[in-house]
Protein backbone atom coordinates (compact mmCIF):
# COMPACT_ATOMS: atom_id res chain seq x y z
CA UNK A 1 0.00 0.00 0.00
CA UNK A 2 0.71 3.60 -0.33
CA UNK A 3 0.28 5.99 2.69
CA UNK A 4 1.33 9.58 3.09
CA UNK A 5 1.58 10.37 6.47
CA UNK A 6 0.76 14.16 7.20
CA UNK A 7 2.56 16.17 10.44
CA UNK A 8 3.60 18.89 11.82
CA UNK A 9 6.84 17.05 13.28
CA UNK A 10 8.90 14.64 12.44
CA UNK A 11 12.26 13.44 13.80
CA UNK A 12 14.85 14.38 12.83
CA UNK A 13 13.62 17.08 10.84
CA UNK A 14 11.95 18.81 13.67
CA UNK A 15 10.72 17.36 17.16
CA UNK A 16 9.39 19.20 19.74
CA UNK A 17 7.73 16.13 21.27
CA UNK A 18 6.56 12.58 21.21
CA UNK A 19 4.53 13.30 17.71
CA UNK A 20 7.62 13.54 16.45
CA UNK A 21 9.36 10.42 17.46
CA UNK A 22 6.22 8.68 16.04
CA UNK A 23 5.95 10.17 12.67
CA UNK A 24 10.03 9.88 12.32
CA UNK A 25 9.68 5.90 12.94
CA UNK A 26 6.08 4.48 11.78
CA UNK A 27 6.72 5.20 8.16
CA UNK A 28 10.12 3.09 8.02
CA UNK A 29 8.74 0.33 10.05
CA UNK A 30 5.69 0.02 7.59
CA UNK A 31 8.30 0.37 4.69
CA UNK A 32 9.87 -2.24 5.89
CA UNK A 33 7.28 -4.63 5.89
CA UNK A 34 6.82 -3.79 1.96
CA UNK A 35 4.66 -0.89 1.88
CA UNK A 36 5.59 2.53 0.52
CA UNK A 37 5.11 5.03 3.28
CA UNK A 38 5.76 8.77 2.66
CA UNK A 39 5.97 11.82 5.16
CA UNK A 40 4.89 15.72 4.57
CA UNK A 41 5.78 18.32 6.84
CA UNK A 42 6.04 21.97 6.42
CA UNK A 43 9.39 23.36 5.95
CA UNK A 44 10.48 25.04 8.89
CA UNK A 45 13.84 26.82 9.45
CA UNK A 46 15.39 23.57 11.60
CA UNK A 47 18.89 22.40 11.48
CA UNK A 48 18.21 18.93 9.42
CA UNK A 49 15.98 21.63 6.48
CA UNK A 50 19.37 23.96 6.11
CA UNK A 51 21.64 20.72 6.10
CA UNK A 52 19.95 18.64 3.92
CA UNK A 53 19.75 18.65 0.01
CA UNK A 54 16.60 18.71 -1.56
CA UNK A 55 14.90 18.32 -5.32
CA UNK A 56 12.27 20.36 -6.16
CA UNK A 57 9.24 17.85 -6.34
CA UNK A 58 6.03 21.11 -7.46
CA UNK A 59 6.34 24.51 -7.29
CA UNK A 60 2.37 26.83 -7.65
CA UNK A 61 0.33 29.23 -6.58
CA UNK A 62 -2.79 28.28 -4.01
CA UNK A 63 -5.72 30.47 -3.30
CA UNK A 64 -6.39 31.44 0.26
CA UNK A 65 -9.33 32.96 1.27
CA UNK A 66 -8.93 36.18 -0.98
CA UNK A 67 -5.83 36.07 -1.27
CA UNK A 68 -3.11 33.57 -2.38
CA UNK A 69 0.29 32.27 -1.69
CA UNK A 70 3.06 30.29 -3.75
CA UNK A 71 4.59 26.87 -2.39
CA UNK A 72 7.36 24.63 -3.18
CA UNK A 73 7.45 20.90 -2.36
CA UNK A 74 10.66 20.12 -1.90
CA UNK A 75 11.75 15.87 -1.75
CA UNK A 76 14.52 14.75 0.22
CA UNK A 77 17.40 13.62 -2.05
CA UNK A 78 18.82 10.62 -0.37
CA UNK A 79 16.01 8.51 1.30
CA UNK A 80 18.32 8.53 4.61
CA UNK A 81 15.40 8.49 6.90
CA UNK A 82 14.08 5.90 5.60
CA UNK A 83 11.38 7.26 3.74
CA UNK A 84 10.77 9.79 1.02
CA UNK A 85 10.29 13.09 2.79
CA UNK A 86 8.75 15.78 1.52
CA UNK A 87 8.79 19.50 3.16
CA UNK A 88 6.39 21.95 1.97
CA UNK A 89 7.77 25.47 2.05
CA UNK A 90 5.24 28.24 1.98
CA UNK A 91 6.56 32.01 2.15
CA UNK A 92 6.54 33.89 5.19
CA UNK A 93 4.54 31.19 7.08
CA UNK A 94 6.55 27.67 7.33
CA UNK A 95 10.12 29.27 7.14
CA UNK A 96 10.67 30.28 10.59
CA UNK A 97 12.69 28.27 13.31
CA UNK A 98 9.55 27.23 15.72
CA UNK A 99 6.98 24.40 15.01
CA UNK A 100 3.94 26.25 16.82
CA UNK A 101 3.61 29.42 18.87
CA UNK A 102 3.20 32.20 16.34
CA UNK A 103 0.13 34.53 16.52
CA UNK A 104 -0.73 33.23 12.94
CA UNK A 105 -0.56 29.31 14.02
CA UNK A 106 -4.17 29.15 12.64
CA UNK A 107 -2.99 30.69 9.03
CA UNK A 108 0.01 28.92 8.99
CA UNK A 109 -0.78 25.27 9.31
CA UNK A 110 -4.51 25.86 7.32
CA UNK A 111 -1.82 26.66 4.39
CA UNK A 112 0.23 23.87 4.64
CA UNK A 113 -2.79 21.89 4.89
CA UNK A 114 -4.21 23.24 1.62
CA UNK A 115 -0.85 23.41 -0.25
CA UNK A 116 -0.44 19.51 0.49
CA UNK A 117 -4.09 19.32 -1.16
CA UNK A 118 -3.17 21.30 -4.49
CA UNK A 119 -0.06 19.18 -4.43
CA UNK A 120 -1.43 15.87 -4.46
CA UNK A 121 -4.79 16.14 -6.83
CA UNK A 122 -2.40 16.65 -9.30
CA UNK A 123 0.33 13.76 -8.32
CA UNK A 124 0.84 11.28 -10.35
CA UNK A 125 1.42 8.77 -7.37
CA UNK A 126 -2.26 8.47 -5.69
CA UNK A 127 -2.02 7.21 -2.55
CA UNK A 128 -3.69 4.77 -1.43
CA UNK A 129 -4.77 6.30 2.47
CA UNK A 130 -3.95 9.89 3.99
CA UNK A 131 -2.46 9.52 7.41
CA UNK A 132 -3.30 12.41 9.48
CA UNK A 133 -1.51 13.10 12.27
CA UNK A 134 -3.31 15.74 15.40
CA UNK A 135 -5.10 19.24 14.79
CA UNK A 136 -2.34 20.46 12.31
CA UNK A 137 -3.79 18.48 9.78
CA UNK A 138 -7.02 18.07 11.06
CA UNK A 139 -8.88 19.80 7.94
CA UNK A 140 -7.67 17.59 5.51
CA UNK A 141 -10.38 14.76 6.22
CA UNK A 142 -13.56 17.40 5.66
CA UNK A 143 -11.44 19.17 2.62
CA UNK A 144 -10.93 15.61 0.60
CA UNK A 145 -14.02 14.62 1.25
CA UNK A 146 -15.68 17.93 0.87
CA UNK A 147 -14.11 20.66 -0.90
CA UNK A 148 -15.10 20.94 -4.95
CA UNK A 149 -11.62 21.03 -6.28
CA UNK A 150 -10.40 17.90 -4.18
CA UNK A 151 -13.00 15.78 -5.89
CA UNK A 152 -10.72 13.97 -7.55
CA UNK A 153 -9.20 12.50 -5.14
CA UNK A 154 -12.04 12.10 -2.35
CA UNK A 155 -12.36 8.32 -3.07
CA UNK A 156 -9.31 8.10 -0.99
CA UNK A 157 -9.35 6.99 2.52
CA UNK A 158 -8.26 9.62 5.52
CA UNK A 159 -7.06 8.15 8.91
CA UNK A 160 -6.96 10.45 11.94
CA UNK A 161 -4.31 9.31 14.88
CA UNK A 162 -5.16 11.76 18.06
CA UNK A 163 -1.88 12.10 19.99
CA UNK A 164 -3.01 14.69 21.94
CA UNK A 165 -6.09 15.80 22.31
CA UNK A 166 -5.40 18.48 25.04
CA UNK A 167 -4.77 20.87 21.77
CA UNK A 168 -7.76 20.72 19.09
CA UNK A 169 -6.52 24.16 17.04
CA UNK A 170 -10.01 25.93 17.28
CA UNK A 171 -10.61 29.17 15.63
CA UNK A 172 -12.94 31.52 14.45
CA UNK A 173 -16.17 31.20 12.14
CA UNK A 174 -14.94 33.78 10.49
CA UNK A 175 -11.68 32.33 9.06
CA UNK A 176 -14.29 30.00 7.05
CA UNK A 177 -13.47 31.28 4.20
CA UNK A 178 -10.33 30.32 4.05
CA UNK A 179 -11.72 26.76 3.62
CA UNK A 180 -11.52 25.89 0.02
CA UNK A 181 -15.07 26.03 -1.64
CA UNK A 182 -17.90 23.30 -0.14
CA UNK A 183 -21.46 22.77 0.04
CA UNK A 184 -22.64 25.21 2.77
CA UNK A 185 -25.05 23.12 4.54
CA UNK A 186 -21.51 20.75 5.01
CA UNK A 187 -20.34 23.31 7.55
CA UNK A 188 -21.49 21.25 10.46
CA UNK A 189 -18.95 18.91 9.88
CA UNK A 190 -16.01 21.38 10.65
CA UNK A 191 -17.41 23.06 13.98
CA UNK A 192 -17.48 22.36 17.64
CA UNK A 193 -18.30 24.34 20.70
CA UNK A 194 -19.29 27.58 18.62
CA UNK A 195 -15.82 27.75 16.80
CA UNK A 196 -14.06 25.65 13.70
CA UNK A 197 -12.42 22.73 15.78
CA UNK A 198 -10.15 20.87 13.21
CA UNK A 199 -9.54 18.23 15.43
CA UNK A 200 -13.27 17.60 15.97
CA UNK A 201 -13.82 18.23 12.21
CA UNK A 202 -11.24 14.77 11.86
CA UNK A 203 -12.73 13.22 14.31
CA UNK A 204 -16.45 13.40 12.63
CA UNK A 205 -14.94 13.03 8.85
CA UNK A 206 -11.59 11.14 8.58
CA UNK A 207 -12.73 6.87 7.76
CA UNK A 208 -11.14 5.92 10.87
CA UNK A 209 -9.69 7.45 13.77
CA UNK A 210 -7.03 5.88 16.19
CA UNK A 211 -5.92 6.97 19.83
CA UNK A 212 -1.77 6.41 20.61
CA UNK A 213 -3.23 4.02 23.13
CA UNK A 214 -5.91 1.46 24.34
CA UNK A 215 -6.48 3.30 27.75
CA UNK A 216 -6.27 6.81 26.44
CA UNK A 217 -9.19 5.96 23.87
CA UNK A 218 -11.45 4.73 26.73
CA UNK A 219 -10.07 7.67 28.87
CA UNK A 220 -11.16 10.37 26.55
CA UNK A 221 -15.08 9.30 26.25
CA UNK A 222 -15.24 10.81 30.06
CA UNK A 223 -12.37 13.36 29.27
CA UNK A 224 -11.01 15.02 26.32
CA UNK A 225 -11.55 18.92 26.95
CA UNK A 226 -15.32 18.99 25.63
CA UNK A 227 -14.76 16.12 22.80
CA UNK A 228 -16.25 13.40 24.79
CA UNK A 229 -19.25 12.74 23.53
CA UNK A 230 -17.72 13.32 19.75
CA UNK A 231 -16.00 10.26 20.54
CA UNK A 232 -18.19 8.02 22.32
CA UNK A 233 -20.71 8.98 18.96
CA UNK A 234 -17.76 7.87 16.46
CA UNK A 235 -16.06 5.24 18.54
CA UNK A 236 -17.80 2.80 15.95
CA UNK A 237 -14.86 3.60 13.62
CA UNK A 238 -12.23 4.10 16.70
CA UNK A 239 -9.01 2.12 18.09
CA UNK A 240 -6.33 2.53 20.52
CA UNK A 241 -3.10 1.15 18.90
CA UNK A 242 -0.39 1.67 21.27
CA UNK A 243 2.92 3.49 20.03
CA UNK A 244 6.46 1.43 19.39
CA UNK A 245 9.31 3.18 19.78
CA UNK A 246 12.54 3.57 17.08
CA UNK A 247 15.05 1.00 18.24
CA UNK A 248 17.57 1.77 15.81
CA UNK A 249 17.63 5.34 17.31
CA UNK A 250 17.14 4.00 20.56
CA UNK A 251 19.22 1.41 21.58
CA UNK A 252 22.11 1.95 24.40
CA UNK A 253 24.92 -0.47 22.54
CA UNK A 254 24.66 2.09 19.65
CA UNK A 255 23.51 5.03 20.82
CA UNK A 256 26.39 7.84 19.64
CA UNK A 257 25.30 10.17 22.24
CA UNK A 258 26.43 7.96 25.26
CA UNK A 259 30.15 8.06 26.48
CA UNK A 260 29.42 4.11 27.06
CA UNK A 261 27.46 2.11 25.41
CA UNK A 262 26.02 -0.81 26.88
CA UNK A 263 23.54 -3.95 26.45
CA UNK A 264 21.98 -6.84 28.53
CA UNK A 265 25.26 -8.04 29.44
CA UNK A 266 27.19 -5.12 30.45
CA UNK A 267 24.14 -2.93 31.77
CA UNK A 268 25.53 -2.61 35.45
CA UNK A 269 28.98 -0.94 34.01
CA UNK A 270 27.67 0.55 31.17
CA UNK A 271 24.95 2.77 33.06
CA UNK A 272 27.55 3.57 35.78
CA UNK A 273 30.06 5.43 33.17
CA UNK A 274 26.96 7.13 31.71
CA UNK A 275 25.83 7.90 35.08
CA UNK A 276 29.86 9.36 36.33
CA UNK A 277 29.76 11.18 33.36
CA UNK A 278 26.07 12.80 34.11
CA UNK A 279 26.42 13.46 37.34
CA UNK A 280 29.91 15.09 36.78
CA UNK A 281 29.09 17.63 34.52
CA UNK A 282 25.63 18.37 36.85
CA UNK A 283 27.73 18.54 39.91
CA UNK A 284 25.91 15.21 41.37
CA UNK A 285 26.73 12.34 43.37
CA UNK A 286 26.72 9.31 41.25
CA UNK A 287 26.98 6.41 44.58
CA UNK A 288 23.83 7.76 45.07
CA UNK A 289 20.31 6.92 43.12
CA UNK A 290 19.41 9.16 40.58
CA UNK A 291 15.75 10.57 39.87
CA UNK A 292 14.96 11.83 36.89
CA UNK A 293 11.85 14.25 34.62
CA UNK A 294 12.30 14.87 30.84
CA UNK A 295 9.54 16.26 29.15
CA UNK A 296 7.63 19.21 28.38
CA UNK A 297 6.65 21.61 31.82
CA UNK A 298 3.02 21.58 30.95
CA UNK A 299 0.17 20.87 33.77
CA UNK A 300 -0.87 17.55 31.53
CA UNK A 301 2.75 16.00 32.75
CA UNK A 302 2.04 17.21 36.18
CA UNK A 303 4.98 19.22 35.92
CA UNK A 304 3.26 22.33 38.07
CA UNK A 305 3.73 19.74 41.09
CA UNK A 306 7.11 18.90 40.22
CA UNK A 307 9.05 21.98 42.61
CA UNK A 308 7.22 20.69 45.83
CA UNK A 309 7.77 16.87 44.39
CA UNK A 310 11.32 17.37 45.02
CA UNK A 311 11.17 19.75 47.58
CA UNK A 312 9.79 17.22 49.65
CA UNK A 313 11.76 14.33 48.43
CA UNK A 314 15.30 16.20 49.09
CA UNK A 315 13.95 17.03 52.40
CA UNK A 316 12.77 13.75 53.42
CA UNK A 317 15.62 11.68 52.58
CA UNK A 318 18.63 13.95 53.25
CA UNK A 319 21.24 13.30 51.56
CA UNK A 320 20.46 9.82 49.88
CA UNK A 321 18.93 10.70 46.78
CA UNK A 322 19.73 13.21 43.37
CA UNK A 323 17.22 14.60 41.17
CA UNK A 324 17.86 16.14 37.57
CA UNK A 325 15.61 17.68 35.62
CA UNK A 326 15.29 18.34 31.84
CA UNK A 327 12.28 20.67 30.34
CA UNK A 328 11.09 23.60 29.17
CA UNK A 329 7.30 25.11 29.37
CA UNK A 330 5.73 26.99 31.14
CA UNK A 331 7.75 30.15 33.47
CA UNK A 332 6.47 29.71 36.58
CA UNK A 333 7.58 26.09 36.45
CA UNK A 334 10.90 27.03 35.33
CA UNK A 335 11.43 29.59 37.60
CA UNK A 336 10.68 27.41 40.90
CA UNK A 337 12.54 24.36 39.42
CA UNK A 338 15.74 26.76 38.86
CA UNK A 339 15.08 27.98 42.53
CA UNK A 340 15.67 24.32 44.09
CA UNK A 341 19.40 24.77 42.30
CA UNK A 342 20.38 26.86 45.13
CA UNK A 343 18.81 25.14 48.09
CA UNK A 344 19.59 21.69 47.03
CA UNK A 345 23.40 22.05 45.52
CA UNK A 346 24.74 19.04 45.07
CA UNK A 347 21.75 17.07 45.45
CA UNK A 348 19.76 18.39 42.47
CA UNK A 349 20.25 19.92 39.14
CA UNK A 350 18.42 21.60 36.27
CA UNK A 351 18.74 22.07 32.36
CA UNK A 352 16.25 24.42 31.25
CA UNK A 353 15.40 24.11 27.74
CA UNK A 354 15.45 21.19 24.73
CA UNK A 355 18.66 18.85 24.39
CA UNK A 356 18.30 15.64 22.32
CA UNK A 357 21.60 14.87 23.65
CA UNK A 358 20.76 15.35 26.95
CA UNK A 359 17.63 13.56 27.06
CA UNK A 360 19.90 10.04 25.69
CA UNK A 361 22.49 10.75 28.69
CA UNK A 362 19.39 10.87 31.27
CA UNK A 363 18.01 7.99 30.27
CA UNK A 364 21.61 6.31 30.23
CA UNK A 365 22.31 7.69 33.36
CA UNK A 366 19.46 7.90 35.21
CA UNK A 367 18.32 4.94 37.96
CA UNK A 368 14.30 6.28 37.54
CA UNK A 369 12.40 8.63 35.63
CA UNK A 370 9.23 10.63 36.79
CA UNK A 371 6.43 10.53 34.91
CA UNK A 372 3.12 12.03 37.38
CA UNK A 373 1.21 13.26 33.91
CA UNK A 374 -2.26 13.83 34.10
CA UNK A 375 -3.10 12.97 31.01
CA UNK A 376 -0.87 10.92 28.60
CA UNK A 377 -2.29 9.47 25.69
CA UNK A 378 1.07 7.11 25.15
CA UNK A 379 3.60 8.52 26.23
CA UNK A 380 7.59 7.73 25.22
CA UNK A 381 9.90 8.17 27.79
CA UNK A 382 9.03 5.71 29.75
CA UNK A 383 9.45 3.48 26.88
CA UNK A 384 13.11 4.44 26.11
CA UNK A 385 13.76 4.41 29.91
CA UNK A 386 12.87 0.67 30.02
CA UNK A 387 15.03 0.06 26.84
CA UNK A 388 17.67 1.54 28.74
CA UNK A 389 17.21 0.27 31.73
CA UNK A 390 15.86 2.61 33.80
CA UNK A 391 12.78 2.25 36.41
CA UNK A 392 9.91 4.14 35.15
CA UNK A 393 7.49 5.49 38.14
CA UNK A 394 4.44 6.70 36.27
CA UNK A 395 1.09 7.73 37.17
CA UNK A 396 -1.59 5.11 35.86
CA UNK A 397 -2.74 6.59 33.32
CA UNK A 398 -3.46 5.95 29.45
CA UNK A 399 -0.23 4.85 27.79
CA UNK A 400 1.24 4.55 30.93
CA UNK A 401 -0.95 2.52 32.08
CA UNK A 402 -0.93 -0.05 29.25
CA UNK A 403 3.13 -0.25 29.30
CA UNK A 404 4.25 -0.46 33.11
CA UNK A 405 3.60 -3.15 35.18
CA UNK A 406 4.00 -2.72 38.98
CA UNK A 407 6.83 -4.61 40.66
CA UNK A 408 4.40 -5.43 43.83
CA UNK A 409 2.46 -7.28 40.26
CA UNK A 410 5.64 -8.89 39.17
CA UNK A 411 6.56 -6.18 36.89
CA UNK A 412 9.17 -3.65 36.43
CA UNK A 413 7.57 -0.29 37.63
CA UNK A 414 6.68 1.72 39.83
CA UNK A 415 3.16 2.86 39.70
CA UNK A 416 0.91 5.36 41.64
CA UNK A 417 -2.76 6.43 41.44
CA UNK A 418 -2.58 10.19 40.94
CA UNK A 419 -0.73 12.92 40.17
CA UNK A 420 -0.28 14.42 43.54
CA UNK A 421 2.78 15.44 45.90
CA UNK A 422 1.70 12.43 48.52
CA UNK A 423 1.49 9.97 45.83
CA UNK A 424 4.64 10.81 44.02
CA UNK A 425 6.67 11.02 47.02
CA UNK A 426 5.17 7.99 48.48
CA UNK A 427 6.21 6.10 44.89
CA UNK A 428 9.85 8.02 45.88
CA UNK A 429 9.87 6.14 48.83
CA UNK A 430 9.59 2.62 47.50
CA UNK A 431 11.93 3.59 44.87
CA UNK A 432 14.58 3.98 47.48
CA UNK A 433 13.55 1.16 48.95
CA UNK A 434 14.02 -1.03 45.99
CA UNK A 435 17.62 0.48 45.16
CA UNK A 436 19.03 -0.59 48.19
CA UNK A 437 18.06 -4.24 47.64
CA UNK A 438 21.12 -4.54 44.84
CA UNK A 439 19.59 -8.25 43.73
CA UNK A 440 16.25 -6.99 43.13
CA UNK A 441 17.26 -3.57 41.22
CA UNK A 442 19.39 -5.51 38.63
CA UNK A 443 16.74 -8.19 38.20
CA UNK A 444 14.45 -5.82 37.27
CA UNK A 445 16.74 -3.96 35.00
CA UNK A 446 17.59 -6.89 33.18
CA UNK A 447 13.83 -7.59 32.63
CA UNK A 448 13.37 -4.06 31.65
CA UNK A 449 15.80 -4.01 28.78
CA UNK A 450 14.35 -7.33 27.50
CA UNK A 451 10.97 -6.24 26.18
CA UNK A 452 10.12 -4.92 23.06
CA UNK A 453 8.62 -2.54 22.29
CA UNK A 454 9.79 -1.74 18.43
CA UNK A 455 7.38 -0.45 15.68
CA UNK A 456 6.96 -3.68 14.24
CA UNK A 457 3.63 -4.98 15.75
CA UNK A 458 2.17 -1.18 15.62
CA UNK A 459 3.41 -0.72 11.72
CA UNK A 460 1.33 -4.17 10.89
CA UNK A 461 -1.15 -2.90 12.97
CA UNK A 462 -2.07 0.23 11.34
CA UNK A 463 -1.42 -1.14 7.61
CA UNK A 464 -4.70 -4.26 8.62
CA UNK A 465 -6.43 -0.95 9.34
CA UNK A 466 -5.99 0.90 6.22
CA UNK A 467 -6.90 -2.53 4.70
CA UNK A 468 -10.18 -2.57 5.60
CA UNK A 469 -10.49 1.26 4.30
CA UNK A 470 -9.28 -0.50 0.44
P1 LIG B 1 4.95 14.41 24.56
O1 LIG B 1 4.90 14.10 23.13
O2 LIG B 1 3.60 14.57 25.17
O3 LIG B 1 5.84 15.54 24.88
P2 LIG B 1 6.26 11.79 24.80
O4 LIG B 1 6.65 11.01 26.01
O5 LIG B 1 5.46 11.07 23.81
O6 LIG B 1 5.57 13.12 25.31
O7 LIG B 1 7.55 12.24 24.02
C1 LIG B 1 8.43 13.22 24.45
C2 LIG B 1 9.64 13.20 23.55
O8 LIG B 1 10.28 14.48 23.62
C3 LIG B 1 10.70 12.19 23.96
O9 LIG B 1 11.46 11.85 22.82
C4 LIG B 1 11.54 13.01 24.96
O10 LIG B 1 12.83 12.47 25.12
C5 LIG B 1 11.57 14.34 24.24
N1 LIG B 1 11.76 15.52 25.09
C6 LIG B 1 10.83 16.15 25.85
N2 LIG B 1 11.35 17.24 26.43
C7 LIG B 1 12.64 17.29 26.04
C8 LIG B 1 13.72 18.20 26.30
N3 LIG B 1 13.56 19.25 27.10
N4 LIG B 1 14.90 17.95 25.72
C9 LIG B 1 15.06 16.88 24.90
N5 LIG B 1 14.09 15.99 24.63
C10 LIG B 1 12.89 16.20 25.17
C1 LIG C 1 1.60 13.20 22.30
C2 LIG C 1 1.30 12.63 23.68
C3 LIG C 1 2.22 11.54 24.10
C4 LIG C 1 2.47 10.56 22.96
C5 LIG C 1 2.98 11.31 21.75
C6 LIG C 1 3.26 10.40 20.56
O1 LIG C 1 2.40 14.30 22.29
O2 LIG C 1 1.28 13.65 24.66
O3 LIG C 1 1.68 10.86 25.21
O4 LIG C 1 3.42 9.58 23.35
O5 LIG C 1 2.02 12.24 21.35
O6 LIG C 1 2.12 9.71 20.14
Amino acid sequence: MEILHISAECYPVAKVGGLADVVGALPKYQNKIGHIAKVVVPAYETKFVRENEFDVAYDAWANYGNNHFQFRVLKEKTNKLGFDLYIIHIQGLTDRPNVYGYQDDTERFVAFQIAVLDWIVQWEHRPDVIHCHDHHTGLIPFMVSNSIKYTPIRTVPTVLTIHNAQYQGQFGWEKLYYIPAFDLWKGGLLGWDDAINPLASAIKCAWKVTTVSPSYLGEMMGNARGLESLLRQESWKSVGILNGIDTEVWDPETDPMLVKSYNLKTIEAGKLANKKALCDVFQLDSSKPLFTFIGRLVDEKGADLLPDIFNTALQQHGDNINVLVLGSGDNWVEGRLNQLKDIFRGKYNAYIGYNEQVSHEMYAAADFLLMPSRVEPCGLNQLYALRYGTVPIVRRVGGLKDTVIDIGDGGFGICHDQTSIWDVTQAINRAVELHKNKKAFKAVRKTMMKIDHSWDKAALNYIELYQILK
